[in-house]
């Protein structure tokens, strides 16, 4: 396993859209086990292929909602190979969202508060399920991934601005520290 690159806005790469996978083979599962890697590594909730610059329809997830006795978060890693969504609900739900491609920038996205979901997981078998909370917030932010689609596309352009200065900021600083 290898923790991966991972690519930031305003990468065009980021802006691919992700084609489907065909066959779900050790090749696929073994780009899935990076992305875990580099997903708890970072740390963070959700991770698309784009984002370790392969343009696939894979996304791994694991909200790490609950802790351990010692306060540890407790893994529960879901993959979704060619997601598709369905019958999303008129209500909406607002969160503050964050992305990896997007470090240290966070802002309240609104979006339907359950959808359905139809995809694979890593041994190719079919899962259909109606989603809520912060996992359908979750897999809408990170199958907007496979489109080229940034959660700060959700925002006002003024405030998309202001995110994109304050990225292009701190990379100034990084690169002078
Ligand atoms: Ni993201």
């Amino acid at each position: 396993m290898a923790i991966l690159p991972i690519l930031e806005a305003p990468d065009p790469r980021l802006r691919t859209i992700s084609t489907p996978v065909e066959t779900v083979d050790d090749d696929l599962r073994a780009l899935i086990a990076d992305m875990f890697e580099t997903m708890y590594d970072a740390p963070g909730i959700g991770l698309a292929a784009i984002q370790v610059g392969v343009p696939k329809r894979v996304l791994v997830i694991d909200l790490q909602e609950e802790q351990d006795a010692e306060g540890k978060p407790i893994r529960n890693p879901r993959v979704f190979i060619n997601p598709e969504l369905f019958d999303p609900s008129e209500e909406h739900s607002v969160y503050q969202e964050g992305c990896l491609s997007v470090p240290d920038q966070y802002a309240d996205v609104e979006r339907p508060a359950v959808i359905h979901a139809r995809w694979l997981d890593e041994k190719g078998e079919r899962h259909e399920e109606r989603l809520e909370g912060l996992l359908a917030t979750c897999l809408q932010h990170e199958m907007d991934h496979l489109e080229g689609i940034l959660f700060i596309d959700h925002l006002s352009r003024l405030k998309r601005e202001m995110v994109m200065k304050k990225l292009e900021k701190a990379r100034r600083a990084r690169r002078a520290a």
